[in-house]
């Protein structure tokens, strides 16, 4: 694997379009999660250039940080705290229009401002979850929604 991330042009929809298949190429010759962790958020941050864009990892009761792109982040995130532990807990995509009206929302950063979690389920438990901040207010809508899942269950964590 040596090629470029081919960056889509157009919408939203026709951007993940044609992200989906080249994640879809990258992770499925490498069995390692933490390499291809890295290079989903690699390739989404190259894609969109969001704010922050990284995984967290269940680990007993806490999510702990995994490979992301963008500024330092907090480490740990109890279970049900903050959106990424409501995604957890509620076992379902978050979508923050505005983190500020969030009750609980944990700022690793102040400039972000709209947020999305999607939860990775396996055997239906929250094995992780993947987290994408903004600094711009109501980023994500459906569309995000539908193509990170489609993401992340592309993830093999056997
Ligand atoms: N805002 C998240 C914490 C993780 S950072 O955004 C990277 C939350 O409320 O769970």
């Amino acid at each position: 694997m040596a090629e470029d991330l081919i960056v889509g042009q157009g919408n939203k929809e026709e951007q993940y379009l044609t992200l989906l298949p080249q994640i879809a190429a990258l992770i499925s010759v490498e069995t390692d999660l933490v390499a291809n962790l890295g290079n989903i958020v690699a390739a989404l941050k190259e894609q969109f250039n969001w704010f922050w864009v990284g995984f967290y990892l269940v680990r007993r009761d806490e999510l702990i940080l995994g490979p992301f792109q963008g500024s330092i982040a907090c480490t740990r995130i109890k279970k049900g705290k903050g959106v990424c532990g409501s995604s957890w807990v509620q076992k379902q995509t978050l979508i923050v229009p505005d983190v500020e009206r969030f009750p609980g929302h944990i700022a690793c950063s102040s400039q972000s401002r709209s947020e999305i979690v999607v939860p990775i389920i396996r055997k239906n438990e929250v094995v992780g979850v993947l987290d994408v901040d903004s600094e711009k207010l109501d980023q994500f809508d459906l569309t995000d929604q539908v193509y990170l899942e489609k993401i992340v269950a592309l993830i093999n964590l056997s």
